[in-house]
């Protein structure tokens, strides 16, 4: 699904949200310096990082199953606990973190209540469990720009929209299934920059995520009609791109079964 690349393409891609997304998460889920954390679907760091700023690198550890994410993180931070598995089986032993949080992951999840259940089970008595993903069925996703542009020219194609939890709701809806009724959730927001089109478009190219998989699937000329229509549809540069994250957290001690 577009995550076998390098962490420096996705980072280019999807690091210039997430990155400002991560300092959102970890303030609205709390983070105190002592306690252990898991990064769930850590991709090319984002959210590890500013973990590992704050609690330290023994105390933190990340999961992802794209094997080129996984051995390109284990090479440039050799000193990081970095593993390959997956949210829904995930290799640790039951109520190992104070924190177990996944950024950006649950609607790529192949079964997302299974995923929750796991994080849930992984985490301390009064620990939390946490995850935040794009409003991508709204306007207000980071992608939101390009995938209208992608229907424009060909309505029948296969956006981001349907996934599970990017609706307005069904983030908690899954929290819930997952045996967490009692939640805390908020909207948080994000903006980035483009100082030109290019800026914002040149990431498409790259083959990261749903999208740029998209764009890699396209001829040549469908391709260059794409950036074009997106050309036309964008404000004139410079200019901002907000996005905006469904994030939920629940306390396991309160509602956990
Ligand atoms: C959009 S990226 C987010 C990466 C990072 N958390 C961030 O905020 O930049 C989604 C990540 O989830 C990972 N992923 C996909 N399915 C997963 C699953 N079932 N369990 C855990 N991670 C998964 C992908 O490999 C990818 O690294």
């Amino acid at each position: 699904m577009g995550f076998e690349i390098s962490t420096e393409a996705y980072g280019q891609f999807m690091g210039r949200f997430s990155g400002p997304l991560a300092q959102e998460f970890i303030a609205f889920v709390g983070i105190e310096e002592g306690q252990t954390a898991l990064d769930v679907g850590c991709g090319a760091g984002a959210l590890t990082v500013p973990l590992i700023e704050r609690l330290g690198v023994a105390s933190v550890a990340a999961l992802d199953p794209s094997s080129a994410f996984v051995s390109s993180l284990r090479t440039s931070h050799p000193d990081w606990s970095v593993l390959r598995g997956s949210a829904e089986a995930i290799p640790f032993a039951d109520e190992q973190f104070d924190r177990t949080l996944a950024q950006l992951v649950v609607h790529f999840m192949s079964d997302p209540v299974m995923g929750l259940r796991e994080m849930a089970r992984v985490t301390r008595p009064r620990g939390i469990v946490a995850a935040s993903v794009w409003d991508h069925a709204g306007e207000a996703g980071p992608l939101a720009a390009f995938w209208r542009a992608a229907r424009d020219l060909d309505p029948a194609v296969r956006d981001e929209s349907g996934l599970p939890g990017v609706r307005q709701g069904h983030l908690e809806s899954l929290f819930r299934a997952a045996g967490m009724p009692a939640l805390r959730s908020t909207v948080l927001r994000v903006s980035i920059q483009c100082a030109t089109f290019d800026d914002w478009w040149r990431p498409f190219t790259l083959g990261a995520g749903p999208a740029g998989e998209y764009v890699a699937s396209l001829a040549p000329e469908d391709r260059e009609r794409l950036r074009l229509h997106c050309f036309a549809a964008m404000p004139q540069a410079p200019f901002s791109v907000d996005a905006a994250a469904w994030t939920v957290s629940c306390t396991k001690e309160l509602s956990t079964r």
